[in-house]
């Protein structure tokens, strides 16, 4: 690691009587020895109370989630009774509270300021899960590089955030915050986030430190409830939910945030296996653990401990800070003096935070991240929104374009109705309480700038969300179900007859996903239903532009709409991104990271799916006595991997370089793919492996590649794939990483429903 020490801090170290020695150009080892010395001296000078101080992390409130738990942050810092804080914005107000903490304490120690910078600060990016559907690693690097920049501009060091919980329930709202449901396209983007965030070693002033959250399994919390129980195989664990957190932490992330929930019927909080048997023996983790959300405190509801004792938990399991409930600060030092904690176990986690603070350069610089010159400069510029309008087209997915409807003419009459057509604060989603709904236009506004001169856009809301302002949410809830505002309906019906095509902007509000936003029923609010088949009554080409942060229930909608195109919750670059696509300009490429259910009942739906002891049949009809239902079909509406775009791509037959892969060998599968259309496009090319025996079932299908190709109209470009024995392995019985030779079948496809298959021989 490279140590500069500022003059500032140098000064200090001096007047603290410290060795500067790390000011120079030192390798990783001596620079990690360097770190030791400093670490321990200056923990040699605190005392008890000021070591747990450091361990306490309470919300500034200027940007509250969950209960609000106000803190007098200025007063807190002076008694040296906190090592960071969230949600507080803007370089100034940090700034202040680094002096606070620097020039106003003995011991000068440097704070962390962390938020939840999810998909962007004020240049806000599609929400996580529409970025994975652009199966684009560099998309997502960057995203996050753009976010690290707007965020360390305002101050922000510690984001919380890459959400890597692998998620195969659409009703759990949080599923919109993750990657979907593959883990090895998981993994694949959790090191994208990370590279983009902390870049090289968190050594710029425009890299902070991500944190890998919620570890772990929080994606699979019983009946997509929020908080709720997660139980688990360590089988399906291992090899369905962990892979992603791994490859952050192998990517170097620098924190982890332990999850709300059980993992084997104790919290992540405090489970000792989770955190130090795992993560730190196993993994090789040497950065902080951070809890979640006064998780300490909840540790109560669970029915495992009062706060005291559970902070006693926490401490012992291997966390080393503790977000908001301040159990460790309040109770810990009666704790060690009853001996229900030791202080090497305070110094552990003492020093992992004093660590993570040195490794971002805070003691070199505690102002390093506070420059109001940047925040005023660096913060949703032209190139960051150029970056995020392109972007967000890549994420849309195209659901259906029957009789190609899309993309529109731009010519004649458009009416563009729905509630979600004009209304810019609801084009960010969730996790956006940075960006400035005033700063961006509305899907409305975006269509006329494009159509401007060309087509003329008529527009009528149609309908509410989902219910009549006065009654949408109350004490309870939401109410969906609620009838229409009669005028608002007349309006559109009226504003439709005058025009040629209908664009309607429906599905989720912002806040019908993200935390607290778990549904029991995802089809469309009745009221904007209504509208969509007032719509189609018309007898018009009617195009539906799906907002959601989830996959949802379409099956009304895909027998009955022509055209369906999923834009999921953009961004603040939105209003022109959806119309680039919706006209033509850029060639939708986005393909589902997210199983689209034909009902709820089907829930949880995945396509990496075991296969049960009676399959069903192929073609999904109905067969007594098998693994099916009696009014469903088992099969998705959309699978894993599908997305249509404005051309066709032709595959060619795949071919193997060999029927055998050797022992430490490979093997290529490549194939021609040709675009047999009229639009230039990206194609999402994707490979699956099916191990045909084993000692332990396997999924009938998992991803283990995907090239996302840009292939001209009349082009062919040829694709291949190198498969080793890596790809092949999972943790058997014994948690070992292994195969078993034998045959496995290697399928290519566009999706993973649509597949040609090769079957091989590994030795
Ligand atoms: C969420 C976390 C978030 C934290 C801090 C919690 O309620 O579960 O994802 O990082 O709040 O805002």
């Amino acid at each position: 690691m490279t140590m500069k020490i500022s003059g500032l801090l140098r000064n200090l170290l001096i007047a603290a009587c410290l060795c500067p020695a790390a000011a120079c150009s030192v390798s990783n080892e001596s620079g990690d020895k360097e770190m030791d010395r400093f670490v321990s001296d200056l923990m040699d000078r605190m005392t008890v109370r000021e070591k747990l101080g450091q361990l306490n992390l309470p919300t500034g409130g200027d940007l509250v989630t969950g209960t609000v738990m106000e803190s007098d942050l200025g007063e807190m810092i002076r008694n040296q009774e906190i090592g960071g804080f969230l949600n507080v914005k803007g370089a100034d107000k940090i700034r202040e509270l680094q002096r606070i903490a620097t020039e106003e304490t003995s011991l000068k120690i440097p704070l962390l300021a962390g938020a939840d910078i999810i998909h962007g600060y004020e240049t806000v990016f599609p929400i996580p899960l529409a970025m994975s559907c652009s199966w684009d690693p560099d998309a997502v690097e960057k995203m996050a590089r753009i976010s690290a920049i707007e965020a360390s501009a305002a101050g922000i060091n510690w984001t919380y955030s890459p959400m890597l919980d692998i998620c195969r329930d659409a009703r759990w709202g949080r599923i919109a915050e993750g990657n979907g449901e593959d883990p090895y396209l998981g993994s694949v983007l959790a090191k994208a986030y990370i590279r983009g965030y902390q870049g090289e070693k968190m050594s710029r002033n425009d890299e902070i430190l991500a944190c890998v959250k919620h570890f772990a399994l929080y994606g699979a919390s019983e009946a997509g409830r929020d908080y709720n129980t997660v139980d688990m195989s360590r089988y399906r664990m291992f090899n369905g939910y962990l892979p992603p957190y791994r490859a952050a932490i192998e990517a170097g992330a620098g924190s982890v945030m332990s999850s709300f929930n059980l993992v084997d019927g104790i919290p992540a909080t405090a489970n000792k296996w989770l955190l130090t048997d795992l993560l730190r023996d196993k993994w090789g983790f040497k950065g902080m653990v951070v809890t979640d959300y006064n998780s300490i405190g909840e540790m109560d509801s669970f029915g495992i401990a009062p706060i005291k004792e559970a902070s006693e938990k926490a401490l012992a399991a291997g966390t080393d800070m503790d977000m908001v409930s301040g159990g460790f600060l309040n109770y810990l030092e009666q704790s060690l003096k009853e001996g229900k904690v030791t202080m090497e176990q305070i110094d552990a986690a003492c020093r992992r935070v004093l660590e993570t603070k040195y490794r971002l350069g805070l003691f070199e610089d505690p102002y390093k991240y506070c420059n109001p010159e940047r925040e005023a400069s660096e913060i949703f510029t032209p190139e960051h929104r150029n970056a995020a309008r392109e972007i967000a087209a890549e994420t849309f997915v195209l659901l259906k374009n029957q009789g190609n409807v899309l993309p529109l003419k731009p010519k004649g009459r458009i009416a563009l109705v729905g509630p979600l057509a004009d209304a810019a604060d609801n084009m960010c989603g969730m996790w956006a309480s940075t960006c400035r709904p005033e700063n961006h236009s509305s899907l409305l506004e975006g269509m006329r700038k494009a159509l401007s001169g060309k087509a003329e856009v008529l527009y009528a809301k149609g309908s509410n969300i989902y219910g009549d302002p006065e009654t949408e949410r109350n004490a309870t809830g939401y109410k969906f179900v609620y009838g229409n505002n009669r005028k608002l309906l007349d309006e559109a019906i009226d504003v439709a007859s005058k025009a040629d095509v209908i664009v309607a902007a429906l599905g989720e509000g912002a806040d019908m996903s993200g935390e607290s936003a778990s549904r029991a029923d995802l089809t469309l609010p009745d009221v904007q239903h209504e509208l969509l088949k007032a719509m189609l009554d018309t007898g018009k080409p009617v195009v539906l532009v799906l907002f959601t942060g989830r996959p949802v229930v379409l099956s009304w909608e895909d027998s009955n709409v022509p055209a369906i195109l999923n834009v999921w919750f953009a961004g603040s670059e939105a209003a022109d991104a959806i119309p680039d696509v919706l006209l033509g300009k850029v060639s939708p490429s986005g393909k589902l990271t997210a199983t689209f259910p034909r009902s709820v009942g089907q829930i949880p739906i995945y396509y990496n799916h075991l296969q049960s002891s009676r399959p069903d049949n192929e073609d999904y009809s109905f067969q007594r006595f098998a693994s099916n239902y009696i009014d469903s079909r088992t099969s998705p509406l959309y699978p894993f991997g599908y997305g249509l775009s404005y051309t066709t791509f032709e595959y060619g037959k795949p071919e193997l370089s060999s029927d055998i892969l050797p022992a430490g060998g490979t093997l290529t599968v490549s194939l021609d793919i040709t675009n047999t259309g009229n639009f230039d496009s990206h194609e999402i090319v994707q490979l699956y492996i099916r191990d045909r025996y084993s000692e332990i079932a396997r999924p009938v299908k998992e991803l283990k590649g995907f090239r996302r190709v840009f292939i001209k109209k009349g082009e062919t470009v040829h694709v291949t794939f190198t498969l080793t024995g890596e790809d092949l392995k999972y943790y058997d019985s014994d948690m070992n990483l292994s195969y078993e030779p034998g045959e496995f079948d290697v399928m290519v496809g566009a999706n993973s429903r649509d597949v040609q298959t090769l079957t091989f021989t590994a030795e």
